[in-house]
């Protein structure tokens, strides 16, 4: 959601303020601006769009000056144009803002009242008047800066550049991620360290509440409440800020094809010697815990909602599985005994982070599983278990999704052992299986040629439904939920068993449907249900192995054929299908693949 950038540099900074937003560009592309101080005179650019469209900009519009800040904005306040386009400025002030300011039309109607006029129809505009109006007032450049971040309601991660200094900025976080880059003679402010890994990997992350006053020779970092704060300085992995396509032509799919690796290699952090599972940091012992409460968003809700199969299945460990922007506000009682589990990809989701602190002083144990280490979600948990899945790039979310449900198979296999429902040899033989995964996905990669012209026929329908049952039943909702964030194509997933209950009311020739199925204990209830979408003339595209493809028969529409696996590590292998239906299916209707409208990958508002 918005990514902003700030640098006071010993270059021309304008080309250095485009390549960091070329790296944020995944946090919004409703458009992009940038401003700098040029002997002492600050000034900027703004393009509605894309971020090239801004680069095209600069070429015939250039912007000279050591210092500057940039943004890429997802729209929340006031439509993609150029006016609404950040950075906003009032007289010398110049703002960039990742977040919502909760109480900008108090804000508006003080400022209006006082004389100042709005240009523009967002909330971060009234940051920008309100500190020029701190600094009408006789304020220093820092104190109105500060008085404002004060009078701030919401979220936000602030830049500010003024006129007149070129070697002062300020950042100030409350919500929203914010890192501060260690340059030689130069300083940073970026989103996070993948907008500044070209720059310096040597990061200190701000905490909640913190405001910065920055120059080029000094860094001083206070709290909320103006105390000197004393923030670490980390030096950041650099394969972890690696950003390319390595060849494919889009992030996605490097980042599907990537996965039998990524699994690989994620697995080695999670099993000891013996084939036990072995939690990196403090261990969870599962035999204390009484029940399990997971809280995710989107793509992630949907790896918790398979991991509840596990759990429940595996270790007998009753399971709550819910979506964030739901459970924050529902205020659900925690009963003693809980352990809260939260699932995020970026690590900065607002609402699940919301609901990691509802949970604080009431679950036994706040546990997360994330991408980001240094995430919010992760640092404000008491045990953060990395999905190792590197950085994820395409907004529709692939590699980070079976990474997800590794570590969560493996949470479920820790339960089991710590709660002596799997014998050892059960857990073995379970961990040896899920060793062999990644050459079996490997092997399946084949499929996506047959993938492909499934999603060429796809790609002609208004309307796809997607069935699945018991482990395929979150399967199908997070392949229907790729399919229609990408292709634009509207999707909807039922359980296979609910179909009768309404749904089945849409099925004609125009509809297809894509039943997700592998010949597993619940097989046959599943093709009773395909039985019935054929009957009414539906057209089942089945994706299965080759022994439900041989039960099924030849009526099926279309069949793909998966490699067979023991059902637990289904989910796994069948994300993959799901995935590369999605993505063939956007590919074919030339859809934006990597950046999706009206989407953005760090969901940091509400
Ligand atoms: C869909 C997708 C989203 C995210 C959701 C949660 O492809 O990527 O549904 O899963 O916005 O994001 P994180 O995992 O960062 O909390």
């Amino acid at each position: 959601m918005c990514g902003i950038v700030g640098v006071l540099g010993t270059h021309e900074v304008a080309p250095i303020l485009v390549e960091a937003l070329r790296r944020l560009e995944y946090r919004g592309y409703d458009s992009a601006g940038i401003a700098t101080v040029n002997n002492g005179h600050l000034d900027r650019r703004r393009a509605v769009g894309k971020l090239v469209n801004l680069s095209d900009l600069l070429v015939h519009d250039p912007l000279a000056g050591k210092s500057g800040i940039g943004h890429t904005r997802w729209a929340t306040h006031g439509a993609p144009t150029t006016d609404n386009a950040h950075p906003h400025k009032a007289g010398p002030v110049a703002v960039v803002h990742n977040g919502i300011i909760e109480n900008f039309r108090d804000l508006r109607t003080e400022l209006s009242a006082a004389g100042y006029s709005f240009v523009t129809e967002t909330d971060t505009e009234t940051v920008a008047l309100l500190t020029q109006k701190h600094i009408d007032e006789g304020l220093s450049h820092v104190d109105a800066a500060f008085k404002t971040i004060d009078r701030l309601d919401g979220a936000f991660a602030l830049v500010f550049l003024f006129d007149g200094q070129d070697d002062l900025m300020i950042a100030a976080r409350k919500g929203s991620p914010l890192a501060i880059g260690h340059g030689d003679g130069e300083v940073y402010v970026g989103s996070d360290a993948i907008a500044l890994a070209p720059l310096t990997n040597e990061i200190t992350y701000l905490e909640e509440g913190d405001r910065a006053v920055l120059t080029r020779s000094s860094i001083e970092i206070r709290t909320a409440k103006g105390a000197l704060a004393n923030r670490e300085m980390k030096t950041i992995q650099v394969e972890s800020t690696q950003v390319d396509k390595g060849g494919y032509k889009h992030f996605m799919a490097k980042e599907i094809f990537e996965q039998p690796s990524v699994l690989s290699n994620a697995l080695g952090h999670y099993l000891g010697e013996d084939d036990t599972v072995v939690l990196p940091g403090d261990n969870v012992d599962f035999s204390k815990v009484d029940r399990l409460t997971m809280v995710a968003c989107g793509t992630a809700y949907y790896a918790c909602f398979t991991a509840k199969y596990w759990f429940e299945k595996l270790a007998r460990l009753p399971v709550e599985v819910d979506i964030a922007s739901e459970f924050r506000y529902r205020e659900p009682p925690i009963v003693k005994g809980t352990t809260a589990l939260f699932v995020s990809q970026s690590g900065e989701t607002a609402d699940t982070l919301a609901a990691l602190r509802y949970c604080k002083d009431k679950a036994d144990r706040i546990v997360s599983v994330v991408n980001v280490p240094e995430s919010s979600i992760a640092r404000e948990s008491d045990l953060a278990l990395p999905i190792h899945a590197g950085v994820e790039v395409g907004v529709a979310s692939t590699k980070a999704f079976t990474c997800q449900l590794n570590v969560l198979l493996m949470l479920a296999l820790k339960a089991a052992q710590d709660r002596g429902t799997m014998t050892p040899d059960a857990i073995r033989d379970a961990i040896g299986q899920l060793r062999a995964l990644p050459g079996i996905l490997n092997a399946a990669m084949d499929r996506d040629r047959t993938l492909a012209a499934a999603a060429l026929k796809l790609s002609e329908s208004r309307d796809v439904l997607f069935l699945g049952r018991g482990l395929m039943y979150p399967l199908a909702l997070e392949g229907a939920l790729k399919l229609k964030e990408i292709s634009y194509i509207h999707a909807e997933a039922y359980a296979s068993g609910e179909l009768k209950h309404g749904p089945i009311a849409l099925i004609d020739k125009t509809v297809p449907v894509v039943v997700m199925a592998p010949k597993d204990s619940l097989f046959d209830k599943t093709v009773s249900n395909m039985q019935e979408v054929m009957a009414r003339g539906g057209k089942v595209l089945l994706i299965t192995d080759a022994a439900g493809a041989e039960i099924a028969g030849p009526d099926v529409w279309q069949t793909v054929i998966m490699p067979k696996v023991p059902e637990i590590i289904s989910p796994l292998l069948y994300a993959l299908p799901a995935q590369l239906l999605a993505y063939h299916t956007a590919a074919a209707k030339g859809t934006d693949v990597d950046q999706p409208r009206n989407l953005a990958k760090s969901v940091t508002v509400e």
